[in-house]
């Protein structure tokens, strides 16, 4: 199929630059200059162009950004504004024709002596909305359906404002970069068959499959929230806390206690996935505010009880707490277990599993190992567990006796500082350290599933082994006992601060707990979100459109209600909120 479609009007390109935004330095490229005459198109650039953050923005699947004039006409009117410039979007190519409507994910164009194929819409962030001076720009390029789309340069050439843009080749599937937009980011319910044609299409860039492929794969789930956006979470089994009793309380190692805990009203407590986590609400005494803390199940997931096993830290409250003052008998506010550090005891494939822990970080994969003796895994299981010698090796005996249970175990049990007692063989197989290099040397296969959980340093030093060793950090899954890795695109950060009450007057309002920061303060009207409260307190937070389109705010409500302004396009699964669109509606807790 051949024919002309529409004309390029304006090449534009621009080189990262840092621009001042709400206090902080925004490093982006979104700031683009027209250029004159013939201008190169690389396989990943246009020349003289840049991106600030490859993680959202360019490459290969992301090569050339296009825009068209007819949106520039209907932002004009629907936004009262007539002070528009060629590149005013961040697009390479200002485009006449071309329409949202009209171009296809696949669509081939020669534009020059380039050719080009359409790979998806834009994906759209809060930098539009600063280049734009309209803080609403992303969630109105996605419900307006007008995101523009990216290009990938099939044939390297030249182009140049004036050329023709001809229509090669036409897609098989004929899905328009507005109804794609839609599957993903507008339909509430996206149409299983839609989800599929858009799977058949080959020039869709990777990660708009895994996008559709979640959502598919989410279809007949009932948690709410946006699979394609983030991974879906098991719906927590109960809202807020809920009081359990203890029902036996245990020595583990010199500083590890575990605590089991059963239903207090009878109802019997629904099971948890082999990984997931509680939240508690220990109360000190005197008038001191609850702590709350979370723990990982280390107890067989099918059990009836929970256990949590709690590491009493120097100066850790809430290990002190739970060693000298919680007793059998005693009710502890407990919220649903959570998390998506979940093993399948059963998949598809019979690719082996690795639970590599240090420290206390054997609780969850302790869990996992249970689910996995539970349920007779035919599959290869290795153990790889770091202590400092058999006093501070936690669960010895229980890892053991699975391990004894499963056809094919391997056990790896590192001790840093193995005592005169300890006897190698026995108690541990190597003297020092877990690193890669040593599980690898011992033999487990580089071709499995990766679970992971221990101090920062071990998580650190485990996962740029393993990248070191070739394996993709897709099947390296991992559980972090704090703040998890802040996503602020495009900030250049300073040195980072403990979290702290937000500067100025405090607050009068709900008391809003970030647990995982192990800080509650009281909110305050001047803030027009919870993710600015957030960041005013400098608790790590994860973001990208801040208007409640990409879901990548989203985060554990433990406990508590939220009012939403504006309205996110799609709610949150439930148990979760969305922290750019939404303000406390009494006291909350959150798991960030
Ligand atoms: C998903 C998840 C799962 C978790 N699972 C587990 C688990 O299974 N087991 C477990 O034990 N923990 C787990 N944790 C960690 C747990 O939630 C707590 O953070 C941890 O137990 C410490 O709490 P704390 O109140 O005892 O210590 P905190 O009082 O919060 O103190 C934290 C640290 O600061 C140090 N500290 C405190 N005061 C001072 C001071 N004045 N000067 C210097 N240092 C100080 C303490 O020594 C301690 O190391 C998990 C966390 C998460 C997010
Ligand atoms: S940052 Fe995109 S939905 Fe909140």
């Amino acid at each position: 199929m051949s024919g002309a479609t529409g004309t390029l009007v304006s090449v534009n390109v621009g080189l990262p630059r840092d621009v001042e935004w709400r206090g902080r330095t925004v490093h982006t490229g979104i700031w683009k200059e027209p250029v004159d005459g013939r201008c190169f198109v690389g396989r990943t650039n246009v020349a003289g162009d840049g991106q600030g953050d490859l993680a959202g923005h360019g490459g290969e699947q992301r090569a050339v950004y296009v825009y068209q004039l007819d949106s520039y006409r209907y932002w004009g009117e629907h936004l009262g504004r007539g002070d528009f410039v060629h590149g005013q979007f961040g697009e390479n190519f200002t485009v006449d024709g071309l329409g949202d409507d009209e171009v296809c994910i696949g669509d081939r164009y020669q534009i020059g002596s380039a050719l080009f194929e359409v790979t998806q819409p834009r994906v759209t962030c809060y930098r539009v909305g600063i280049r734009l001076d309209e803080p609403r720009m992303p969630a109105l390029l996605v419900t307006h359906g007008r995101p523009g789309f990216y290009l990938r340069v099939l044939d390297e050439g030249e182009v140049a404002p004036g050329d023709a843009i001809t229509k090669v080749a036409s897609s098989q599937e004929q899905v328009t970069v507005r109804a794609l937009n839609a599957l993903l980011y507008v339909d509430p319910q996206p149409d299983p068959d839609e989800l599929r044609r858009a799977l058949r299409i080959p020039a869709l860039s990777l990660g708009w499959q895994d996008s559709m492929r979640a959502l598919l794969e989410a279809h007949d789930s009932h948690a709410g929230g946006n699979a394609g956006l983030v991974p879906p979470a098991l719906q927590p089994a109960w809202a807020g806390f809920r009081s359990l009793r203890v029902v036996a309380k245990r020595a583990e190692t010199v500083d590890i206690v575990s605590l089991e805990l059963d239903s207090a009203d009878g109802v019997p407590l629904p099971g948890a996935a082999p990984g997931q986590f509680v939240t508690v609400q220990l109360h000190p005494l005197g008038d001191a505010s609850p702590l709350v803390r979370s723990y990982s199940l280390s107890g067989a997931p099918e059990a009836s009880t929970y256990r949590i096993s709690v590491k009493v830290e120097p100066n850790g409250a809430a290990g002190h707490l739970v060693r000298d003052r919680v007793d059998v008998g005693d009710r502890i506010d407990v919220a649903a277990p959570r998390g998506r550090f979940v093993l399948d005891p059963q998949p598809p494939s019979a690719r082996s599993v690795a639970l590599l822990s240090a420290g206390v970080g054997v609780t969850p994969v302790l869990a996992m190992l249970h689910a996995l003796s539970a349920a007779s895994a035919t599959r290869d299981v290795w153990w790889v567990h770091g202590a400092r010698n058999r006093e501070e090796h936690a669960f010895a005996e229980e890892a053991d006796e699975l391990l004894a249970s499963l056809p094919h175990a391997h056990r790896f049990v590192c001790y840093s500082a193995p005592s005169t007692h300890d006897i190698r063989g026995v108690d541990y197989d190597a003297a020092g350290r877990v690193t890669a290099d040593a599980i690898a040397a011992a033999g487990a296969p580089l071709a499995s599933d990766f679970f992971l959980c221990g101090p920062i340093g071990f998580m650190d030093s485990m996962q740029a082994g393993l990248a070191a060793l070739g394996v993709a950090p897709a099947d390296v899954h991992t559980e972090l006992f704090g703040a998890e890795g802040a996503i602020t695109p495009g900030i250049v950060s300073g040195p980072a601060r403990q979290p702290h009450a937000p500067e100025g007057p405090a607050g009068a309002g709900a008391l809003v707990a970030f647990v995982r920061s192990s800080l509650q303060v009281r909110w305050d009207d001047r803030f027009p979100s919870l993710l600015e409260f957030a960041e005013a307190c400098d608790v790590p937070v994860r973001w990208s459109c801040r208007t409640g389109v990409c879901h990548t705010c989203e985060t554990g409500l433990l406990d508590g209600r939220v009012a939403y302004d504006p309205e996110p396009l799609e709610a949150p699964a439930i148990g979760s909120v969305l922290l750019c669109c939404s303000r406390p509606e009494g006291d909350l807790t959150l798991d960030l």
